[in-house]
């Protein structure tokens, strides 16, 4: 690859990386924040996108045409979906969905998006192998690969992941990856997004994220860091 995007939505989710930028230039389009550097001798942009769907996919389109990114890593936290997940875990995506996607009033499944071949988007799957292996250094034994689900809402509620589980099978919720995941199949471009676990979107999320991002988001960037030695 040659240059690699790197997105994190919040502050702490690219703080890390950020930090072991060298010849450093930051720039801001369109209000977000681009951070151009090299990194164990590669060219990477690292951004700050924002939360949400429309912040992650105006950032991939710039990171692609401004920058020429050639791959995009996302990093950052994500509520557990599955129960055999813990606060802490990393999830390596497969695949991303639009949860919050519904035009079910025209008979379309919700997480359907209408009139276009694909919702769902597949990551790369050398990246995905690779971050695996990242992760499995970085924290062993605690890795899954799976469904990222992505939408404009934060999740608390109990029903409602079981809900996620059964109606779209996802391993993990959050509020960017699939917007990443379009924009970058849309550009022909290989991606993975990757998530440590901050809370388990249920009640408890909004202390638990409170509590564990911090921790979360570093060991997501600690993966990321990982994987962009090996590529
Ligand atoms: N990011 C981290 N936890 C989340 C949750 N419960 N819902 C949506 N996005 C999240």
């Amino acid at each position: 690859y040659g240059v690699i995007g790197i997105i994190g939505a919040m502050e702490e989710e690219v703080r890390l990386l950020a930090a072991k930028l060298v010849h450093l230039e930051v720039i801001q389009l369109a209000g977000i924040e681009f951070m151009k550097g090299s990194f164990a001798g590669r060219q990477v942009v690292v951004c700050k996108s924002g939360v949400g769907k429309v912040n992650a996919a105006v950032t991939v389109q710039l990171l692609v045409t401004a920058y020429g990114a050639e791959a995009v890593l996302f990093t950052g936290v994500a509520g557990a979906l599955d129960p055999e997940l813990a606060v802490g875990d990393l999830v390596v995506s497969l695949d991303c969905l639009q949860h919050d996607m519904d035009a079910s009033p025209l008979g379309f499944a919700r997480g359907v998006i209408p009139f276009q071949e694909h919702s769902v988007f597949a990551a790369d799957p050398e990246l995905v192998r690779l971050a695996v292996e990242s992760g499995e250094a970085v924290l062993p034994g605690r890795v899954r690969t799976g469904r990222v689900l992505s939408g404009d809402r934060f999740i608390a509620d109990k029903a409602e992941v079981a809900a996620l589980r059964r109606d779209f099978g996802g391993m993990c919720v959050e509020m960017e990856g699939a917007a990443v995941a379009q924009v970058c199949g849309m550009n022909g471009v290989p991606f993975v997004i990757i998530r440590s676990m901050s809370d388990k979107a249920d009640g408890s999320a909004p202390v638990s994220f409170a509590e564990f991002t911090a921790l979360a988001a570093r060991r997501s960037c600690e993966l990321v860091e990982h994987l962009l030695g090996r590529l």
